[in-house]
């Protein structure tokens, strides 16, 4: 059933019945159109309720039919508002919840509407790189008023509807009900079952008293923010055209808009986005019936740059959390930073002050253990040393309560050892936040050999609770995001070794879409890490070669912006990073002693080769099971590695680009005597994908 049809009196209902979220797919809207058309030719029928079942009136086109014939296919939604708008009988929407894109539409097309308080009103197509194309943006301008729409478009930001209804002169909610809802629009469509003519919204005008200035300043403004999405502005102009053309004008203009958005690479990464991330939350073999254990109270091991970070979250998210040291001044560090991190957000009015107290009222600290044994969840994130992870475990394993969840956030070392120095390995999973913690939102859930499959579930149903995108990983050196960024540091190191200085590679990673290039991140995390690192693995795995660069740039104390320098120079107390004669010099003798001659690099191989690094490491993630599915190496780029969002992750992006030609220009990439030819050997996957002409996403 996608829609059900009932007689209730006089009134018909028809109720949107396509769980989750009443999308509107080609078969919902075929059976509300019906409804609508029973209704019409029914004669003991004075007037119409439209509904939805469940939990929303309708989350909007069903994204899922895009590209597909479906999606266009009779009666389409322009069709369906149409015939719901032409009706000779007063329809009524009953928006009880959820109400967005294709479903305001809808709604709009409707004689009246009713909604309950609460009801999460938005026109959210411009996220999907997209502009609301079945006359959402003719529609709300008319019934709400030029600027509100304007923003909510532009935004896509669901807005209540109580505070919708109170905007002065809207036409949109003909009354907000608190109480039974059905009722209420049963009532009110026997009330105006028969005033003629029936109000419309097309009938309406957008006016606006400065309409060339205020889209002028509007057209700035969104431009500046919007830089490399092209469905702001094109939602703007759309909406200029509800102002500046008669409606079907408009309309036409808006379904243009909308066709030409539809294909842009930027949409398509979007979409792949919003799909990646409900993905991630899913573990094959872990369904979503699986009982979760609950999580009341939370104990944190450290408290230092991560414990702190970690900490805010749950505090954020109401749960209360106690935070274990080995010290006192230990202790009181943290919870200052803490402290002062809140007090941050109160000075730029992010946070009340209520709140704030609210939150360190959650906050508890000790020195011993008796005091965390009765926690549900315990996250150790104490220094990155295998002994000491072995001490604290042991510890745990010794006072936490059966049922507790153990979490390591090591960024490094093997989480089956660690589950193995407890007597419950099963309960033991890591939990890899990224700094800063309270800010980033990518969780890597590392999923040991002996994890239950409750204690998956609940970590999975908690990161949701504080808000973080968590993807699942194998148990690996570095994880899924890690293992590949080292790859895509190794080709940053090249890169300079052949003759490119550190703001050249900058540059062209910024400029292609990275929040920040290799060696600005470099600065920022500290070189010293990727150091000690280097250390290991020339132990571990001498066969690898790495540029010497950062060796030499780190045997000169420079190890980022905590020692005032770093592959840049830093002026004291700023972040700006300035191109560091120092480093041009040290760059100078380290080719020289290799005997390199510096050559001309395009910012077009410097991008591909960093980014087909990451790809092709990806690729042996797949294959090896660590990571579940590509689009989970996008979402980890996405939310935890600055990769630009309008490309997709990754992957997306080599999609996009077509296997083939990553493929052929890793073969030129393997040619060049300086670079890593082994690395370059296509993973098994992806020569396999080629051979089969599919995508990492197909
Ligand atoms: N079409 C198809 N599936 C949809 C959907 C849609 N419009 N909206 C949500 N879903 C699916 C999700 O993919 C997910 O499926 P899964 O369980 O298989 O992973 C499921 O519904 C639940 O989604 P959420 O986890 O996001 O559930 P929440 O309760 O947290 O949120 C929501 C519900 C607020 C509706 C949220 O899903 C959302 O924001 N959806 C997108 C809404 C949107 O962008 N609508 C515009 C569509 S484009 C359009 O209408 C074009 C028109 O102008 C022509
Ligand atoms: P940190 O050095 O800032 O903090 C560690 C804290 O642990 C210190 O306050 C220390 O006093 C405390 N500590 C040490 N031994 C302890 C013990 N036996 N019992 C209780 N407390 C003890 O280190 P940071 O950066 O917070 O890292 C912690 C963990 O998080 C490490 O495993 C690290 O690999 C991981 N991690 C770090 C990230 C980062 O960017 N800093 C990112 C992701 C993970």
């Amino acid at each position: 059933m996608t829609a059900s049809y009932e007689v209730r009196g006089n009134v018909a209902v028809i109720t949107l019945d396509n769980p989750p979220v009443n999308g509107l797919g080609y078969a919902t809207r075929k059976a509300a159109a019906e409804g609508v058309e029973r209704a019409e030719a029914d004669a003991g029928v004075v007037a119409i309720v439209i509904t939805g079942a469940g939990k929303a009136f309708s989350g909007g086109a069903d994204i899922k039919e895009f590209g597909s014939p479906k999606a266009l296919a009779e009666p389409n939604l322009l069709s369906l508002i149409a015939l719901v708008e032409a009706c000779s009988k007063p329809i009524v929407a009953a928006v009880h919840s959820v109400c967005m894109g294709g479903g305001l539409e809808l709604a709009l097309g409707c004689h009246y509407r009713l909604a309950s308080p609460g009801a999460k009103i938005a026109l959210p197509e411009v996220k999907l790189g997209l502009l609301p194309g079945a006359g959402g943006t003719q529609r709300l301008p008319r019934a709400l008023g030029v600027e509100p729409a304007l923003n909510m478009i532009v935004s896509g930001e669901p807005v209540n509807s109580e505070m919708l209804a109170q905007l002065p002169g809207q036409k949109l909610f003909d009354r907000i009900v608190d109480g039974d809802l059905m009722e209420a629009a049963l009532a009110f469509a026997a009330e105006v079952a028969d005033k003629r003519p029936l109000p419309r919204v097309r009938d309406l005008k957008a006016r606006h008293a400065e309409p060339q200035a205020f889209f002028q300043f509007a057209r700035n403004t969104v431009g500046a923010m919007s830089k490399n999405f092209p469905a702001p502005l094109r939602c703007l102009e759309a909406v200029a055209a509800a102002v500046n053309m008669k409606f079907e004008d408009g309309l036409r203009a808006e379904r243009e808009g909308f066709a030409a958005l539809m294909v842009t690479p930027e949409s398509k990464a979007l979409r792949h986005a919003f799909f990646a991330e409900r993905a991630a939350s899913k573990i094959s073999d872990v369904p979503d019936s699986t009982p979760v254990r609950a999580i009341n109270k939370v104990a944190v091991i450290g408290a230092g740059t991560m414990g702190g970070g970690i900490s805010m979250n749950f505090l954020n998210a109401g749960l209360p959390v106690i935070i274990l040291e080995t010290k006192q001044e230990a202790l009181d560090r943290g919870v200052a930073t803490i402290r002062k991190n809140y007090e941050g957000q109160v000075a730029k009015g992010k946070l009340k002050q209520d709140k704030y107290e609210q939150r360190m009222a959650l906050l508890s600290t000790t020195l011993s253990y008796a005091e965390i044994g009765d926690a549900d969840l315990v996250i150790e994130a104490v220094f990155e040393e295998i002994g000491v992870k072995e001490a604290v475990f042991k510890q745990l394993d010794a006072v936490m309560k059966p049922g507790a969840i153990l979490a390591s956030n090591t960024s490094t070392l093997d989480v089956d050892k660690i589950a193995g120095f407890t007597q419950r390995p099963a309960d033991v999973v890591g939990m890899h936040f990224f700094s800063p913690a309270n800010v980033m939102k990518l969780l890597e859930v590392v999923r040991g050999k002996a994890t239950a499959k409750d204690v998956l579930a609940t970590v999975m149903a908690v990161a949701k609770k504080i808000r973080k995108t968590a993807v699942v990983s194998g148990v690996c050196d570095g994880f899924i995001g890690n293992r590949m960024i080292e790859q895509y540091s190794r080709q940053a190191g090249f890169l300079l070794d052949e003759g490119c200085s550190p703001q050249q590679v900058d540059r062209a990673a910024e400029k292609f879409g990275f929040a920040m290039g290799p060696f600005r991140m470099g600065d920022l995390a500290g070189n010293d890490i990727g150091w000690a690192i280097r250390k290991r693995r020339y132990q571990e795995k001498p066969e690898l070669r790495y540029s010497a660069s950062a060796d030499r740039l780190c045997e000169l104390g420079r190890f980022g912006q905590k020692t005032g320098a770093g592959w840049y120079d830093y002026v004291p107390g700023k972040r700006d990073a300035i191109p560091s004669p120092v480093v041009g010099e040290m760059l100078d003798k380290h080719r020289a002693a290799l005997g390199i001659t510096a050559r001309e690099i395009s910012d077009d191989e410097i991008v591909h080769r960093l980014v087909y690094a990451l790809v092709n490491e990806a690729a042996h993630l797949l294959e090896e099971g660590i990571a579940q599915r590509a689009s989970d190496v996008d979402m980890v780029y996405l939310t935890g590695y600055g990769f630009p969002l309008w490309r997709g992750g990754p992957m997306c992006y080599a999609d996009t680009v077509g296997l083939f030609n990553v493929v052929q220009a890793m073969k030129r990439f393997a040619k060049n005597p300086l670079d890593d030819a082994k690395f370059w050997q296509p993973a098994p996957l992806l020569a396999r994908l080629v051979e089969q002409g599919k995508g990492f996403n197909d």
